[in-house]
């Protein structure tokens, strides 16, 4: 199995342990490649738009994150494992997934995704609730990507923010917490497009219909929903055989 990883914090602390503790089962016979933030993808999106509007290669960052996309896209299992700051998810995080905007269902995403699973790691200082509502950003980005099956793991440290200095019961329970999640995780089985997935990409698929009609030239995100014979040209729009 091919696992990309995503980790949102450069420190060897409590997220990078908690992503050990979870790889840990799952490092024999797996493909795994890292990724730790902001180290390898260091830019905010600074709103071009040229991924939506020339292409995602036009994209200033591209170098930095057409990679980190390929893994993804190359990937049976994609965990992103980050601490949480102000209640929300990590600016280098978010900066990473603002540049994934462009794969989203309603613009042009790709059927591989649909079959992913992805693993959600987050821990915080306050109780669990905290780190599971801080998912949101990475959750919506996910869903919108098209992966049905997300797995979720929300630690709340209470005791301190040391992963050293928490208590051995505390470390322990994290630990077999995320390695019976990767013990789910290491069975390779794609999983199915769920109801959700299905609703949002045929929504969307109503959506790129409709602007179809009122464009002279079909958008890159009309032209690659055409391409993959998600939407046809309407009939008046088609090229003329010379006959
Ligand atoms: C800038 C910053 C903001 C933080 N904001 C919160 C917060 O809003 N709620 C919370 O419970 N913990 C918060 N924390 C604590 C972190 O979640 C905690 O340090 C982290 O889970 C430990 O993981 P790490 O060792 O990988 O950094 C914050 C920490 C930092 C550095």
């Amino acid at each position: 199995m091919n696992i990309a990883v995503i980790i949102g914090t450069e420190a060897k602390g409590c997220t990078y342990s908690i992503k050990e503790a979870f790889l840990k089962p799952l490092r024999g016979g797996n493909e795994i490649v890292e990724y730790t933030l902001p180290k390898d993808m260091p830019h905010a999106c600074i709103g071009c738009k040229a991924c939506f509007m020339k292409g995602t290669e036009k994209c200033p960052h591209a170098p930095l994150v057409m990679p980190i996309w390929d893994s993804i896209a190359k990937a049976d299992l994609l965990v992103i494992a980050a601490p949480v700051y102000g209640l929300g998810i990590p600016s280098a995080l978010k900066a990473l997934l603002d540049h994934f905007c462009v794969r989203w269902m309603v613009h042009r995403p790709e059927l591989i995704m649909n079959s992913k699973r992805a693993v959600v790691l987050t821990n915080c200082v306050g109780p669990f609730f905290i780190a599971r509502a801080a998912q949101r950003d990475i959750m919506n980005s996910l869903s919108w990507m098209g992966i049905s099956k997300i797995s979720r793991n929300s630690v709340g440290l209470i005791e301190g923010i040391v992963w050293e200095e928490l208590s051995e019961k505390r470390r322990t329970k994290i630990v077999s917490k995320v390695q019976s999640l990767a013990a789910r995780c290491s069975a390779n089985n794609p999983p199915r497009k769920n109801l959700k997935t299905r609703a949002a990409f045929f929504a969307c698929k109503l959506m790129h219909k409709a602007a179809l009609k009122s464009e002279e030239i079909p958008s890159l995100d009309n032209r690659h929903w055409i391409d993959n014979g998600w939407i046809k040209l309407p009939e008046e729009k088609m090229p003329r055989s010379a006959s």
